[in-house]
């Protein structure tokens, strides 16, 4: 499986870009896309899914040419829309079953045997025979999780997943998706959430103000960051001019006063001492780069 996306462009009706010149090649396996509010991830995503045309550029998914065969690459798809939201009186199980007849699932004993796999997967088998729209924020975001993947798709657009997760149904569907990674299928995930990406992800791309900033490896992304992490034990004054002056990761107190997280270049304090980036350093990091470029 290829995804290729060549200078795309994206402007809404009201003259707002959302997507400007994004060129990225997806292989099979997870990709991330990582960005602020407002940087275009759910516009991209909309794009990849045929629900929303590009203003200009191109997008070929295995051979076939996004805009000239939609119906073919609808066929591949599973998406999960950020706010996804249903108004229906249908049963958990029952919704479940739909959206597996909409994927193609046909044979009724085999739609059956899938909605109950998937409704285990994704921990709503005890609520099978609640209505759907009285489920719990969480709840419905795991049947929203579950409906995009019951038909088997190659190509799998999930937009914010995990937003209302709790931690244990965070780590159960990273590990769902790392085990259909496995497969002939490309993930699209986009997310605040670093550490979502961070052991799943083999590649991602950094987007902001609807342009790509970094396409890379996380390891590829946490590397540039060497060199500009630092900690700092401070307390007073310092670590108030400390906080005016960096981006701050983590503030822990300490026995004299703070020890301090922060990402920089020429840290002005006395007990600053380099530390190994992780990629939530890394990802501060650059945005703090592309926000106050001449700073750094
Ligand atoms: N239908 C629309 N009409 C006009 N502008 C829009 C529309 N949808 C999104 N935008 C604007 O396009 C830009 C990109 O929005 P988009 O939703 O793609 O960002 P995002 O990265 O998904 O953000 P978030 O992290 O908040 O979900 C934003 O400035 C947004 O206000
Ligand atoms: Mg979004």
């Amino acid at each position: 499986m290829k995804i290729q996306i060549e200078h795309l462009d994206k402007i809404y009706k009201n003259g707002k870009k959302a997507l400007s010149d994004v060129n990225l090649e997806i292989e099979n396996g997870m990709f991330g896309l990582l960005g602020p509010n407002g940087a275009g991830k759910s516009s991209l995503m909309r794009i990849l899914v045929t629900l929303m045309k590009p203003s200009q550029g191109k997008v070929n998914v295995n051979g076939y040419d996004l805009m000239k065969n939609r119906g073919e690459i609808r066929k591949m798809l599973g998406y999960l829309p950020q706010d996804f939201r249903f108004f229906t009186k249908l049963k958990t199980w029952e919704f479940l079953s739909y959206a597996a007849g909409l994927s193609g699932i046909r044979n009724k004993k085999e739609r059956m045997e899938k909605v109950d796999e998937w409704l285990e997967k994704v921990g709503l088998y005890d609520v099978r025979e609640r209505n759907a729209n009285k489920l719990s924020g969480g709840m419905k975001r795991r049947l929203g999780i579950a409906q995009a993947l019951i038909g088997d798709p190659q190509i799998v657009v999930v937009d914010e997943p995990t937003t209302g997760l709790d931690p244990e149904e965070r780590i159960r569907f990273r590990n769902i998706l790392s085990e259909l990674s496995q497969r002939d299928v490309i993930i699209v995930l986009s997310t605040h959430i670093v550490g979502d990406i961070s052991s799943v992800c083999q590649d991602l791309a950094l987007l902001n103000k609807g342009k790509v900033e970094f396409k890379g490896s996380p390891e590829q992304l946490i590397n540039k960051t060497k060199g500009h992490v630092w900690q700092v034990s401070t307390s007073g004054i310092e670590y108030e001019m400390l906080k005016s002056e960096y981006a701050i990761i983590s503030t822990i107190p300490s026995e004299n006063g703070w020890e301090v997280q922060l990402v920089g270049d020429n840290i002005n304090a006395k007990n600053a001492v380099e530390i190994e980036p992780n990629l939530e350093h890394a990802y501060v990091y650059f945005m703090e780069y592309l926000t106050n470029q001449n700073r750094f």
